[in-house]
Parts: C-alpha cells; sequence; structure tokens
C-alpha cells in the first residue's frame, strides 16, 4: 500500500470524496482478441484512467462464472474467470493500479451464487432438510403434490421467483428462491454456515490487497419471516426502488449483516470500504446503509432516478445531503450504471422507462441524441461539483450514448429472455467502448470481435477522436476532474443560490455551479468567468441544457 500513501494516508476516508470509475471488464479493453474484455486489458488501459484523473477503480465482477448473468452469478468466489484471465493477472492489475496512485474495488455477489457453485450442486444431490439445501433457501411446494411454487413473488428478470428441483431418485422435488435468474439461487443468510463463508471471500480480496467492494444486492438478502405472498404495483421498479415493505427489499435484518462486515474490514489498515448497491425507495431508507457501523457508503439511487428537471434536482440534491449528513456518511452521486439507460440517452426520454426495460429498435419515442448528450454533459458537470463522492461509467467520459439498436440476435440480458423480448434490458449500456477511430473494434482488442456489436457512428466518440478535440466530451470530464480537485470539491458544503425557478444553482466557496434546465437562456452575473462549461457558449447567457463553474472576481 506504501505507493497509495501519497495520496491518501491510511485513515484519511478517501472514500468520502473519491471519485470512482466503473470497469465493467467485459466490454472495457479485450487483450486476448476473444470478443470480451480481460484484466491484462484493463491493465493495458489503466494510464488512461490515471490521465482523466480518478481516485479508484470499481470492477463488475471477474471471477469464475457461467456468465449467465454477465458474471453476477458466480461459481467460485475465489477465482478468476478464465474469460477475464487468472488471479495473477488480477494481482497485477491491482499492482499496476496502485502503483499510479488509483484504488481497487471489487465486486462481490452475496445474495446468490450461480447454481455452478459447488455449494448449489450438493444442495441438489442432498436430501430435503439436509445441512446442504440449508445454504440456499428450498421449500416444499403448495398444492396437493407440492406442484404450486411456494409463494406468489416475481423475479426481477421477468416469471416467478421459483424453480422446481427434481429430487435424486427422479421425481419431482422442493422448489428454490431466486430473486433473479433461475440460474441464481439466493443464499439462506440465516444459516451461520453463508456468513461465515462470506467472512472468509471478504478476507481473500481483502488479504490480496482490494481496498474495498461493491456489495451486490445489498437490499436483498434477507425475506421476510414466513415468506409472505407480495404483489407489486403494476407500474414498479424491478429493483424495489420505488415501493415500500417488500418482502425481500430491505428487511431489517440485513444491516446485523454489514455491522458484522465492517468490522471485518477495521481489522485491514488503509482504510477499506463497503459500497451497496440498495435501491430503496427514499433516501432516509438508503442512508440506513450508512450508518457510523454499517457501509462507508451506498449508491444514491434516487438521484439517478431524478429526471432532468430543476426542482426535482435540487430536491433531490438538498435531501441527499441532509439525510446522509444525518448519519455522518458522506452522500454518494451516480448518473450511470451497467443496469440503467445510459445518461446522455435517459435524461432526453419522453417516455416512462423502467430499469431494466431498456432500449431497442421498437421503442417509441427514443430519446434525442443531441438533447441527450447537452443534458448529459450539464448533469456531471453538476454532480462533479458537489460535496461527496461521485461514481462514474466507463464511456461516459466520451459521452456514449446507449446503444438503441442492437439486433435481437445479439441480446444477451436474461431480461430480454424471461419477458420474451418485452422488456429488452440492459446490453445498450454494456457495447465494448471504443478507443481507437480506426482500429478493428475501435481498438477494444486488435481482433474486431465484439461480444455485442459496436454501432458504427461510435467513431466519433472514440478516445482518440476526443482527445484532439478540446470542446469533446473527455475533454470537459477531464477538466471538471482537474478543478474539482484543485477546488477540494468533494469535501465541505454547499451554498445554494437562486438562479430562478429552472436553474439549479450553488456555490462551493468561491466558485459558483450554474445549470439551465429550462428553457430560454439564462443570463449570467456580469463579470462572470467561465472555468468550465458542460458546452462551448458565446456571450453572458447560459443556454439552455448547459451548465458552467464560473467566478466573479
Ligand atoms: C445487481 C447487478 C445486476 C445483476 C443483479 C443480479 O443489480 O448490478 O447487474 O443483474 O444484481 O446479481
Amino acid at each position: 500500500m506504501a505507493q497509495l500513501e501519497q495520496i491518501a494516508a491510511p485513515g484519511s476516508e478517501w472514500w468520502r470524496s473519491a471519485v470512482i470509475y466503473q470497469i465493467y471488464p467485459r466490454s472495457f479493453a479485450d487483450a486476448s482478441g476473444d470478443g470480451i474484455g480481460d484484466l491484462p486489458g484493463i491493465t493495458s488501459r489503466l494510464d488512461s484512467l490515471k490521465e482523466l484523473g480518478v481516485d479508484a477503480i470499481w470492477l463488475s465482477p471477474f471471477m469464475t462464472s457461467p456468465q449467465r448473468d454477465a458474471g453476477y452469478d458466480v461459481a467460485d468466489y475465489r477465482d478468476v474467470d478464465p474469460l477475464f484471465g487468472t488471479l495473477d493477472d488480477f494481482d497485477t492489475m491491482l499492482n499496476e493500479a496502485h502503483r499510479r496512485g488509483i484504488r481497487v474495488i471489487v465486486d462481490l455477489v452475496p445474495n446468490h451464487s450461480s447454481a455452478q457453485h459447488a455449494w448449489f450442486q450438493a444442495a441438489l444431490k442432498a436430501a430435503p432438510g439436509s445441512p446442504e439445501r440449508a445454504r440456499y433457501i428450498f421449500r416444499d411446494g403448495k398444492g396437493e403434490n407440492g406442484e404450486l411454487p411456494p409463494n406468489n413473488w416475481e423475479s426481477v428478470f421477468g416469471g416467478g421467483m421459483w424453480e422446481r428441483v427434481t429430487e435424486a431418485d427422479g421425481t419431482p422435488g422442493q422448489w428454490y428462491l431466486h430473486i433473479f435468474d433461475p440460474t441464481q439461487p439466493d443464499f439462506d443468510w440465516t444459516n451461520e454456515e453463508v456468513r461465515e463463508e462470506f467472512r472468509s471471500i471478504l478476507r481473500f480480496w481483502l488479504d490480496r490487497g482490494v481496498d474495498g467492494f461493491r456489495v451486490d444486492v445489498a437490499h436483498g438478502m434477507i425475506k421476510a419471516d414466513g415468506l409472505p405472498d407480495y404483489t407489486p404495483p403494476a407500474d414498479a421498479d424491478s429493483m424495489g426502488g420505488g415501493e415500500a415493505n417488500v418482502p425481500y427489499w430491505g428487511q431489517d435484518g440485513v444491516h446485523d449483516i454489514y455491522r458484522d462486515w465492517h468490522r471485518v474490514l477495521a481489522e485491514y489498515d488503509g482504510d477499506r470500504a463497503l459500497c451497496g448497491e440498495a435501491w430503496m425507495p427514499t433516501l432516509k431508507q438508503t442512508a440506513l446503509w450508512v450508518r457510523p457501523d454499517e457501509m462507508h457508503q451506498t449508491f444514491n439511487f434516487p438521484y439517478l432516478m431524478t429526471e432532468w428537471d430543476a426542482e426535482a434536482l435540487r430536491d433531490v440534491i438538498r435531501e441527499s445531503l441532509e439525510e446522509f449528513g444525518a448519519v455522518g456518511a458522506p452522500s454518494t452521486w451516480v448518473l450511470s450504471n451497467h443496469d440503467v439507460v445510459r445518461h446522455a440517452s435517459r435524461l432526453a426520454l419522453t417516455e416512462e422507462n423502467p430499469q431494466g426495460d431498456g432500449i431497442g429498435p421498437l421503442t417509441p419515442n427514443k430519446p434525442d441524441t443531441a438533447i441527450g448528450l447537452a443534458r448529459g454533459r450539464a448533469a456531471t458537470t453538476v454532480m462533479l461539483a458537489l460535496p461527496g463522492s461521485a461514481y462514474l461509467y466507463q464511456g461516459e467520459e466520451l459521452g456514449l450514448p446507449e446503444a438503441m439498436e442492437i439486433p435481437d440476435a445479439f441480446r444477451q440480458d436474461p431480461t430480454w429472455f424471461r419477458t420474451n423480448g418485452e422488456r429488452y434490458g440492459r446490453d445498450g449500456c454494456r457495447v465494448p467502448i471504443p478507443w481507437e477511430a480506426d482500429a478493428p473494434a475501435f481498438g477494444f482488442n486488435e481482433s474486431g470481435a465484439s461480444w455485442l456489436p459496436q454501432p458504427a457512428d461510435w467513431t466519433a466518440y472514440a478516445r482518440d477522436v476526443e482527445e484532439k478535440d478540446e470542446t469533446s466530451t473527455l475533454a470537459l470530464y477531464k477538466r471538471l476532474l482537474a478543478v474539482r480537485k484543485e477546488h477540494g470539491f468533494g469535501s465541505g458544503s454547499l451554498a445554494w443560490e437562486d438562479a430562478g425557478a429552472d436553474a439549479v444553482a450553488f456555490r462551493r466557496g468561491a466558485v459558483h455551479v450554474v445549470a439551465n434546465l429550462g428553457t430560454e437562456p439564462l443570463d449570467l452575473p456580469a463579470g462572470a468567468r467561465v472555468l468550465v462549461a458542460s458546452q462551448p457558449f458565446d456571450g453572458d447567457a447560459l443556454p439552455v441544457d448547459t451548465a458552467v463553474w464560473y467566478t466573479t472576481d
């Protein structure tokens, strides 16, 4: 850890203000040329992240997995899937990142394993009531012969939440619970053996030197006693973001697990951190994950879900600072990840688009790319001025839109298959990113293969093209990150300013931040000296869908 001390000494609580860049390994950089990104690919591109100016990277899962949910179905929590490389490749990547002063967070998937996990395979072979079955949630079915599922819960990916097994003697048997795909059976977190196993998995990665974990489905691990029936409202968000009192989301018992993990991390030096993926309906509930003895951060999904509306944006920022502040935690900020429509498209949507629906060839009223990009850049300009930690998702620094025309034959997200094509799912935000305009697969690899097809017009977004253009999204992100660091925007507090109903305006020390979410240009004060603008403009009026950082001295 010696190299890291230059940027943040142990005890500095680096995660309070860090900018953390999410790498989706299968789509970042592909050294092997098989069309799927890998760890050596990441290592080879670390300099570009250093130049961008991020403090840490978070890697989506690269552990051994049959890839039924792009690696969020883990068969061995202590090894690297051959698709992505080896444990040695991981250690090299980690050391190379640390050498550049970049911290590394890995994804931990504790709600469910893959059906290929040795424990689940043993559970299938064992008898009802056995210790092997007790690591997962097996129940007898209802109906005369157990032919009906134990309750009416619906899977996040569509269809029922239960799968029936065939017992060793060939007869139809018990059912097991899976919040997601049937290939992702849920662990029973009331079982101490499961808890001990995950403490040991945490230690495995902490011992290798990781700086923390992003915890998948951190609101789902405990289910309500008795597994009572539950029917979500018709317009419910699949991950629970809009609903209260769901028997499989946000049950009180999950917090004991994180108190326990907090103690495990505290045994290590160097400020290791936990960040939860908990899609809770309110910020007050979200903040429960970051009470002082639990996680260090949790994703601010109410912020991510906020529409392009000035009042809504002001409200969610104010409430975030209040609610996270009330428990002594930093707020986090995030606009894009591998599960949602990229914000350079989402912010121009004119129709409802619940999480997981995605956008595809037949979606009506697709978002306008130019409006989306302007809003996306303005939104990021606001976000990176806010106190707290910000998450970026690979490709957003290039202004990538959602890939909206992926032909059906290439789709991979289980959501698409489980809903018979009713919901496109998340492939549109997962397409391999463009590095060089004129290279095969835009420089993603040397072979030209790509597990999802890259849109032909992504030439314009290639990193090498944007590097030469001082008005590019990449140039904007670099400037925002540099000025944010210089002025210490990640910590401290903000002072609200009034720039009218259609604006979001606040001050960070001597720097004023204002975004125009209205329909008319907005006058800036005389003498305003622009430090960064989300897009170039002439004169003293801030164009619509534009944000700026300025001083008046
Ligand atoms: C989380 C992940 C998502 C995955 C799901 C099941 O929501 O972000 O990609 O499909 O968990 O593990």
